[in-house]
């Protein structure tokens, strides 16, 4: 007898700026899925915000384009009715979700929070770990709390900028120097951040961050490796090797990691053993740090001056497609993308059926 057929919802798409990257990762995940096991129901949210899903696959798609479904005016209505069908008692046609957002409303919780009230399994991080991992402020403080190293810095809200900018330019100035790193708290892929050579490059920084939050997180510029960890599990994650980024330009900014195509990955990352161990010990605190489960990549700085390891985030939704550092550093650590597409599928359910047998109200 075989094992009843699981049936995936891929979401993908998304309002970000991460839209395209996204439906990259649904080609690359649908063209890998083993069919024996899954069948694959699209789901692409437009640029717009608009859901849309596809028929049922039991094979790959032809090509990318055929991912980018419309379904016309009434398609998020057809959509939210097949997704919600577990609450009006009607057996759902999907098992489990797989997010493959990337960014704003998609590795931010909000996405996460919209499938918890569904009470359907998905895979990847939970609405804290997601929503944690996605303010580099608070997460800062998260792994502050956990005694993880980091560069320093100083962050403030726009409200307090307007009060007070000159003493915080000066606390700036005096704490962290120049060059220094100016990001909006909540993004991604380098979207709004400066790297600041004197004051006024610091100020203008600022503005531009603040065009895209509310909330603007200083760090003093470290000369450094960019080393990235793997964390794969749920309360017993296990840490891949370390790869390491090579930019194309000064840092790695938006046409270092999308455009150009001329950074490298060097997988392993060719550092001691010593250090390998180090740092994939601290990417499982950062990922118990922000309560994370199912995946996250850690990204840490290895500066050059003295080979000192400090964290610089967590990613709770990596790049995903089969040739994105995080499926490599696993294939290197010897588990291959379909394998990892299986257990982030199996780790999702475990969460869900975990939380299912809990109470969350007296008897
Ligand atoms: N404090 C820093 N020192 C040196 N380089 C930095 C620093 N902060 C960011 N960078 C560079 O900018 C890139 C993007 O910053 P990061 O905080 O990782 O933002 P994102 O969440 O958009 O990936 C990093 O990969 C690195 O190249
Ligand atoms: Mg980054």
């Amino acid at each position: 007898m075989t094992a009843a057929k699981l049936t995936v919802g891929l979401i993908y798409g998304g309002k970000s700026g991460e839209h395209e990257v996204s439906l990259q990762t649904a080609f690359s995940v649908m063209n890998a899925l083993d069919y024996g096991k899954y069948n694959a129901v699209p789901v692409y949210i437009d640029k717009q915000g608009r859901w849309n899903m596809g028929e049922t696959h039991t094979a790959a798609p032809a090509s990318l384009e055929a991912l980018q479904l419309n379904g016309g005016e009434s398609a998020t209505a057809e959509a939210m009715s097949v997704l919600w069908r577990k609450l009006s008692g009607q057996e759902s046609l999907i098992d489990v979700l797989f997010p493959l957002l990337h960014g704003t409303y998609g590795e931010d919780g909000t996405i996460q929070g919209l499938f918890e009230m569904m009470d359907m399994p998905y895979v990847g991080a939970g609405v804290l770990a997601s929503s944690a991992g996605m303010d580099k402020a608070i997460m800062k403080s998260l792994f502050a709390q956990a005694g993880l190293p980091q560069c320093k810095y100083e962050t403030f809200i726009a409200a307090e900028y307007e009060a007070n900018a000159h003493d915080i330019l000066g606390a700036i100035e005096h704490n962290l120097g120049f060059p220094c790193f100016v990001k909006p708290a909540n993004l991604g892929s380098s979207v709004g951040i400066s790297k600041a050579k004197d004051r006024a490059e610091l100020e203008r920084a600022i503005q531009y961050a603040l065009r895209f939050d509310l909330k603007v997180v200083v760090e003093e510029a470290v000369d450094a490796h960019e080393v990235e960890v793997g964390v794969l599990g749920n309360e017993l994650p296990l840490a891949s090797v370390p790869g390491e980024i090579v930019s194309s330009s000064d840092y790695y900014d938006y046409d270092a990691k999308y455009i150009d195509g001329n950074s490298r990955m060097i997988i392993p990352a060719e550092i001691d053993s010593e250090l390998a161990e180090n740092l994939r010990e601290l990417a499982l605190r950062a990922f118990k740090a922000i309560d994370g489960n199912g995946l996250c990549r850690a990204d840490f700085f290895v500066r050059r001056s003295d080979r000192a390891i400090m964290i610089n985030e967590v990613n709770t939704m990596p790049g995903f497609t089969a040739y994105s550092m995080y499926p490599l550093l696993w294939r290197e650590t010897g588990k291959s993308y379909p394998e990892l597409l299986d257990q982030l599928i199996q780790l999702g359910l475990d969460r869900y059926n975990k939380r299912h047998t809990l109470q969350f109200k007296r008897d």
